[in-house]
């Protein structure tokens, strides 16, 4: 339960510990999320931060401790089981994991063909998230021949199309100059308001304009720091 009147959390962590050969890279972590909540996972490089996005969305499995997403245990997902949870998640992965042989359009439309969306929703749905990221004029480029830049906007239209119920965002704006890095915050707000729950890993928190009340989880060296409310 939590505090604000029995909403079930959305997400949980347990004692989570990862381990990459000798580096803990998360240190004994335990967390409640809830539904709809905004939250920046902050800390210096080399934190824990992608990590922690990476085990939520099982890109990576945790060494110790448990992980339930709306009560399913992460550790009793099976591989045949993982596309069905995976589309629950939108990722912006901090290298973007763009298809490089596929069109931009077809990177962000692949969730929603392998979601069964009609042909016509789909093209609909890919242009806005384009639009909105300011890349529909590279529709039909490949993700090579983009900026670093403007692949990260693909990976964020690409991460919100399905409109998962939790978008985890690694670094979104790592690569953006105030301009389009401020197009994804708006694009994430939007989902934000229509009840998706965010993390966004980020170690610059001063981006945000539109005000939005949320957490900020400061992890470093593995470890949970803290955790403060804020108005970013
Ligand atoms: N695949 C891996 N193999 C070995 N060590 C790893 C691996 N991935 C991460 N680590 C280590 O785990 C620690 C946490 O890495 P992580 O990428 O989560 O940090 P981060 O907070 O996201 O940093 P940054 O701000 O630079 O993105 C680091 O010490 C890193 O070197
Ligand atoms: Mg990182």
């Amino acid at each position: 339960m939590s505090a604000d009147g029995g909403k079930a959390n959305i997400i949980r962590l347990f004692n989570v510990s990862k381990r990459y050969g000798g580096k803990l890279a998360l240190d004994d972590i335990t967390l409640d999320i809830d539904p709809g909540e905004f939250v920046i996972v902050s800390g210096p490089s080399g934190a824990g931060k992608s990590t922690l996005l990476k085990v939520l969305y099982l890109a990576e499995r945790v060494s110790e401790g448990q992980i339930l997403i709306d009560g399913m245990n992460l550790a009793r997902i099976s591989s045949g089981k993982l596309p069905f949870l995976r589309r629950r998640f939108g990722m912006v992965f901090q290298d973007f994991k763009l298809i490089p042989n596929r069109t931009v359009f077809e990177n962000v439309a692949l969730v929603l063909q392998v979601a069964g969306e009609k042909p016509s929703y789909i093209k609909k749905k890919v242009m806005h998230v384009l639009r909105t990221t300011g890349m529909e004029k590279k529709a039909n480029h490949l993700p090579p021949t983009l900026s670093g830049g403007e692949q990260q906007r693909v990976a964020v239209a690409r991460a919100v199309v399905g409109e998962p119920s939790i978008i985890l965002a690694d670094e979104p704006t790592g690569s953006l100059d105030d301009h389009s890095a401020q197009l994804v915050l708006d694009l994430l707000m939007e989902y934000h308001k229509k009840g998706a729950t965010i993390l966004i890993a980020s170690h610059n928190l001063g981006l945000l304009e539109s005000s939005v009340r949320g957490r900020n989880i400061a992890i470093e060296d593995g470890k949970l720091q803290g955790i403060s409310t804020m108005l970013y």
